[in-house]
């Protein structure tokens, strides 16, 4: 059965680096084939992975509301078009959704796109939906159960509460989420012992959303990105890396 894990949090909390971190895990602890989907109008998980987008789903969209080639019913081509649009990575497929057709668009390409997305999600172990701050992608690709809601915090309590109630907007999006992890991101290090005691008060308030661990402030999480490189060739004693794979197993295993 394929696990779908999708990200929450406010901008700029480390959803995409936490993507890109937890692509690392999975295919290091060979819990593969994945399916990365970049779900922000604004990709940018590409570049965190230091891969070129080819196409992406809304240019797709376009395409098969368009002549489609003869001997082919609409729902191949779409299949065939998505197949063609994945970036495909060993252990790995990287998806892009780019521009979304506009609010409340359930036009009869979706329509193909959630079909094909059933059949195309089979082929996967994990997949990862990096977020934007709203969900409505989710249930265009028809991905309406998430085994895993991973919620990403900056260090506050206020940031935690915030949090607590991003979560909850997968509610009246009709999502059935199975379990909340909550990954509070970007602490100093140490974590001051009033800030531990913060989190642990706002944790506690915040039912049902467990702490699954702390990530610290990185420079080589800064370092990587300035660089370029893919957050895939962290290296492996990097501190970053034991952090959010503690987590990570305290969350999967
Ligand atoms: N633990 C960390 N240490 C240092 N820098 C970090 C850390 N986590 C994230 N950042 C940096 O913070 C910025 C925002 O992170 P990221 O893009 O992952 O957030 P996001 O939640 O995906 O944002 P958006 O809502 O815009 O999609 C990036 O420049 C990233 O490199
Ligand atoms: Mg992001």
């Amino acid at each position: 059965m394929t696990k779908v894990i999708a990200m929450a949090g406010k901008g700029g909390t480390g959803k995409t680096t936490t993507s890109a971190l937890l692509l690392n895990y999975l295919i290091q602890r060979k819990m593969t084939p994945v399916l990365a989907v970049d779900a922000d109008a604004n990709a940018n998980l590409n570049e965190l992975l230091d891969l070129e987008i080819t196409a992406t789903l809304g240019e797709i969209r376009k395409e098969i509301k368009g002549e489609i080639p003869s001997g082919m019913s609409r729902d191949q081509f779409m299949e065939m078009k998505i197949h063609q649009s994945l970036i495909e990575e060993s252990g790995f497929d990287l998806m892009v959704m780019g521009q979304p057709d506009g609010p409340g668009c359930y036009c009869a390409a979706n329509q193909y796109l959630a079909m094909t997305m059933d059949k195309l999600a089979e082929n996967y172990k994990y997949i990862i939906v990096d977020n934007e701050a709203g969900m409505e992608h989710l249930s265009r690709m028809n991905l309406t159960t998430i085994d895993y809601l991973l919620i990403i915090s900056d260090p506050s309590a206020r940031g935690i509460l915030t949090a607590r109630r991003i979560a909850d907007i997968t509610g009246p999006l009709q999502l059935d989420v199975k379990e909340r992890h909550l990954i509070v991101n970007r602490a100093p290090d140490p974590v001051p012992p009033a800030l531990q005691e913060k989190i642990d008060q706002a944790v506690a308030e915040a039912a049902d959303m467990p702490l699954a661990g702390i990530i610290s402030s990185s420079d080589e999480l800064i370092n990587q990105e300035l660089s370029g490189a893919s957050y895939l060739q962290l290296p492996e004693n990097s501190k970053v890396l034991e952090q959010s794979f503690a987590i990570f197993d305290r969350i999967f295993a």
